[in-house]
């Protein structure tokens, strides 16, 4: 949500912050600007409507802007529509301080009453523009720029990350953050600052995590850190050790191809080194047997697909531990009074890390005395961080804005930690266990087999990419799974989609199928199939064409009663849901592709949501 850069250094800084820009894209795309200071030019801005290339265009991949020092965002609108003066950089009344930020100003409408007053005028709506006035009107009575940006922090509510460029320090970045995303990127006589280290990657592995209230002074030579004191501090730096390659599309026509294509070495990398002689071992996890026997409760708590991750766990976690588990949006959670007290496991489930609605239920479940564990791909993000245990998926860099293999990643970390509590309560029989954990090391290859029949689906998209509606049935697992499916065809297609659990379709839903209606069947739970399968005949019974997916032994009984039918290989119950999204996702992702969409960036949408 956003995505902000900022560079100094001796290099030209326009073509690097667009370089940056680019790899961040993914965090909103309705416009995008950078601002940049020369000895001889001063400071020049320049912003656009519409997506970076549009930016680029205009100075002509940066070679039209000239100075070594400079900031750049592309944003994902809140306050104020998407157009040329709300973009971002926003620059004060006398032209000398420019600023980008990622977040939002809760009491922007009260300072900019006190500004209006003082005689200070706005351009934009935004509540950054406010930011970017009442730094000068401090910068104005103090003169000294780190002063002004303490006084500013201390004045505004909400979350923001900030870059922050001044005409009057020539060789100075100024950054800070609270409740958003930013890094330090430290290079070689150069230093970064970004939302996101897919933006520095390819300049430096080098980075430090900032945390709420820090701030920092970047310039060429060096950064100095400040806490919200302004008292100095030290930071540890960490190492980046994936490929600058991993956030490059390497050929495919879309990063979310590349992604799904990648589904089978994430599941590696996560399973592989969590298993030890046939056993799941959890280093990281700081849980003691004591501690999960006197657990009451366990809530999963996520938004969007990784809430679809905690539903399918909700039905494993609950059939493997005899445990009461909720699953929960986290923007629901924290308003809804939930039951956490100090016998409750809370699990947050976040790809990014730093979806705002997360962490503020995160913080809500650590206020009531729950236990919080967090499962996410981004190491160092806010929520791995403030959560007390945290373990990562390890699906390297996602930068489509729908979410494939951090889901999947998300899918099996789930299992391996249901298969962990389970021993230490004694819950699981041996040889499930084994069979689980065996079906887990053996999924990745069964998914290649998956990938291997690609066409298939490619034919079926061909085939109903016309749909204006479509409905994704299923029970239990399948019904879990159903949800994904749903999500991902319609946030990158725009096709009306719904999920439901079969046996509620003659509660109401089942007036909506009418000739023609597509119907995804989704049969793979196998002690559910024939009540799948009479589903099937009840939506076909009203007209509809019926798209069904299966396990390979049971595809030709259901192709009895489905128009089409779509197989993955055969797999434990618990694990089959990582085999039966995959071709969901594909089915998604050509249908999106034979209607046109802007696959890796749908409409309206961000991949890493800070706003509430
Ligand atoms: C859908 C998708 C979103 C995210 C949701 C939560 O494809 O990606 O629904 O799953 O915004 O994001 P994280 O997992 O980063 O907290």
């Amino acid at each position: 949500m956003c995505g902000i850069i900022g560079y100094v250094g001796h290099q030209q800084a326009a073509p690097i912050l667009l370089d940056g820009l680019a790899r961040m894209e993914y965090r909103g795309y309705d416009s995008a600007g950078v601002a940049v200071r020369s000895e001889t030019k001063g400071l020049q801005v320049y912003k656009s409507k519409g997506r970076l290339q549009v930016l680029s265009d205009m100075i002509h991949g940066g070679a039209d802007v000239e100075g070594t020092l400079g900031i750049g965002h592309t944003r994902w609108a809140t306050h104020g529509e998407p157009n040329d003066i709300n973009a971002h950089p926003h620059v004060s009344e006398d032209g000398r301080i420019a600023m980008v930020h990622n977040g939002i100003i809760e009491n922007y409408m009260e300072i900019k009453q006190q500004l209006l007053r003082h005689g200070v005028t706005f351009k934009s709506e935004t509540d950054t523009e406010v930011a970017a006035q009442l730094l000068e009107f401090h910068y104005n009575e103090c003169h000294n720029m780190l002063e002004a940006v303490g006084r500013v922090l201390r004045r505004i509510e909400g979350s923001y990350a900030f870059g922050i460029i001044c005409a009057d320090y020539p060789n100075a970045l100024i950054a800070a953050r609270k409740d958003s995303p930013l890094i330090i990127g430290c290079g070689e006589n150069e230093n970064f600052i970004a939302s996101d280290v897919t933006a520095v990657i390819s300049h430096t592995r080098d980075v430090i995590y900032m945390e709420d209230g820090e701030i920092a002074v970047l310039t060429a030579e060096g950064v100095n850190l400040f806490n919200d004191e302004m008292d100095p501090i030290d930071k540890p730096h960490s190492h980046i050790d994936w490929d600058v390659s991993a956030a490059e599309k390497g050929g495919y026509p879309h990063f979310m191809l590349k992604e799904i294509f990648e589904q089978p070495e994430a599941i590696r990398k996560t399973v592989s080194p969590r298993v030890r002689e046939g056993r799941v071992v959890l280093d990281d996890l700081r849980l003691t047997k004591e501690y999960i026997q006197g657990v009451s409760r366990i809530f999963i708590v996520a938004c969007g697909s990784s809430y679809h991750v905690g539903m399918v766990s909700k039905y494993n976690w609950e059939r493997l531990l005899r445990r009461p588990v909720e699953v929960c949006l986290a923007s629901e959670f924290r308003y809804c009074d939930p039951l956490v007290d100090d016998h409750s496991l809370v699990i947050f489930i976040s790809q990014s890390g730093e979806t705002l609605d997360t962490m503020a239920a995160l913080r809500e479940a650590k206020r009531r005395g729950g236990r919080t564990l967090a499962v996410v791909n981004v190491v160092g993000s806010s929520i791995a961080r403030e959560a007390d245990d945290v373990l990562y998926t390890w699906a390297g860099p996602e930068i489509a804005v729908a979410t494939t293999k951090a889901y999947s990643t998300q899918l099996v970390l789930m299992d391996l930690i249901a298969l962990y509590l389970g021993d230490l309560l004694g819950t699981i029989e041996k040889t499930e266990y084994d069979t689980i954990l065996h079906e887990l090391e053996a999924l990745p290859e069964k998914l290649e087999r998956v990938l291997a029949s690609i066409e298939d689906v490619k034919y079926f998209a061909s085939r109903y990419f016309n749909h204006d509606s479509i409905f994704f049935i299923g029970r239990n697992l399948d019904y879990a799974m159903g949800l994904e499916g749903s999500l991902k065809l319609k946030e990158i297609s725009y096709i009306h989609s719904e999920a439901y659990a079969s046996g509620e379709l003659k509660h109401g839903t089942i007036s909506l199928i009418e000739p023609g209606t597509l119907v995804v069947a989704l049969g793979t739970y196998e002690p559910l199939f024939d009540k799948a399968m009479s589903n099937v005949v009840e939506v076909k019974a009203r007209g509809a064409e019926v798209l069904a997916l299966a396990t390979e032994p049971l595809k030709e009984k259901m192709a009895h009663t489905a128009d089409s039918v779509i197989a993955v290989p055969e797999t434990h119950p618990v694990v089959q849901p990582s085999l039966g999204v995959v071709p969901l996702q594909l089915f998604a992702y050509y249908v999106a592709l034979q209607r046109g969409c802007d696959i890796d960036k749908p409409r309206n949408l961000a991949k890493s949501v800070t706003v509430e």
